[in-house]
């Protein structure tokens, strides 16, 4: 409720950053449409080609919004603030949502309120019951970053170990490429991996110092390895795809298990969730839950639709701001990089 009134607060959260159009309405907490319209031109290209991600943006956001707004049956003049992520992303991508937020609240003369949207995929932790109490260990692990955030509270939150190269998402979808897949390989890794044997083959674990990670000698690994088999047996990727599919996914799962339980030993922290569009992968959420009980963990883990890119997350965000009227100017522009902390 609005302070000193019977009136909700109404939050209109906009995505843009990748190649994800999604819209979301809000209400004094309560996410009551999330609505995404996904790109699928870029599985043609092996992956996202911004200047395109830009263009179908702009055919998508008004849809999208309209969409969103009927699903929650609420109309524009009962929006009270425009929740946009500012970064970071794609920036002729972000500049679509932040251009179309900024417009939208100036017809309507209501603010504006930019996100992170790294912050914004820990706060879809702040959507659903049961919400993580502060401080908790954040693994967000998504196409972009994979870090581990320790959360002090809605909008204090201290970067504890990041990858130096490639992000798991990116791991997964490099793999993926490897393989055959079509981009983006990290659902279908996941898919193939559930037919698999986990044990079937054996990648090593990068040794990198502190809470830090890395992805790319794995990458180079199982691109060495494919090779050698295909030499052997050229149908070798079609007979064990599965097979292969399962035993990465595994290697990735522990890479990222064994950095959380550093964490959560070396910050005594118990309370752990996961974030970003990687906390899909089966792989990871069932071993997440099977750690839990061996080391007395409480996890989070956020429903599907809140953890690859989604509006809902940015309305939330938004609504925890509003609650703090920490608005934009008019004048603001997105930005390509942007730390999680700030
Ligand atoms: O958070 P997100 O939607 O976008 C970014 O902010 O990057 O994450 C996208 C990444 C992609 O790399 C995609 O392959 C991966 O998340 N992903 C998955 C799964 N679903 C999405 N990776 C593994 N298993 C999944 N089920
Ligand atoms: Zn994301």
């Amino acid at each position: 409720m609005k302070p000193g009134t019977t009136k909700p607060i109404v939050i209109l959260g906009i995505e843009s950053s990748c190649d994800e159009t999604s819209a979301s309405v809000c209400i004094d907490g309560r996410i009551l449409s999330n609505v995404t319209a996904t790109q699928k031109i870029h599985e043609t290209y092996g992956g996202v080609i911004p200047e395109i991600a830009s263009r179908v943006h702009q055919q998508n956001i008004i849809p999208v919004v309209d969409i969103a707004l009927k699903n929650a049956k609420v109309s524009k003049n009962d929006i009270d603030a425009v929740a946009f992520t500012r970064g970071p992303g794609l920036l002729g991508a972000l500049l679509v949502g932040t251009s179309f937020a900024k417009s939208f609240a100036l017809a309507l003369d209501i603010p504006i309120i930019e996100v992170n949207h790294m912050q914004g995929h820990i706060m879809a932790h702040f959507i659903d019951e049961p919400k993580p109490a502060f401080p908790f260990l954040c693994l967000t692990v998504s196409g972009g970053h994979t870090q581990i955030v320790r959360v002090n509270d809605y909008f204090d939150m201290e970067l504890l170990g990041e990858t130096t190269d490639d992000a798991a998402g990116e791991a997964f979808d490099k793999t993926a490429k490897i393989l055959g897949l079509p981009y983006p390989g990290g659902p279908l890794i996941d898919r193939h991996a559930k037919l698999g044997n986990p044990a079937a083959f054996s990648f090593t674990e990068p040794q990198i110092p502190g809470l830090n990670f890395s992805f790319s000698g794995l990458k180079t690994q199982i691109m060495y390895f494919v090779k050698e088999q295909l030499k052997q047996n050229p149908h070798f990727l079609s007979e064990r795809i599965d097979d292969i599919c399962a035993s990465v996914q595994q290697r990735i799962v522990t890479i990222l298990l064994n950095k959380v339980k550093k964490a959560s030993d070396e910050t005594g922290i118990r309370q752990i969730a996961i974030a970003g569009g990687v906390s899909a992968n089966s792989g990871l959420r069932e071993t997440l839950q099977t750690w839990s009980r061996e080391h007395h963990w409480d996890v989070f883990i956020p429903a599907f639709e809140y953890c690859t890119d989604n509006a809902g997350m940015i309305a939330i965000t938004g609504y925890y701001k509003y609650l703090n009227q920490d608005f934009a100017s008019q004048d603001i522009s997105p930005l390509a990089r942007m730390a999680v902390t700030g």
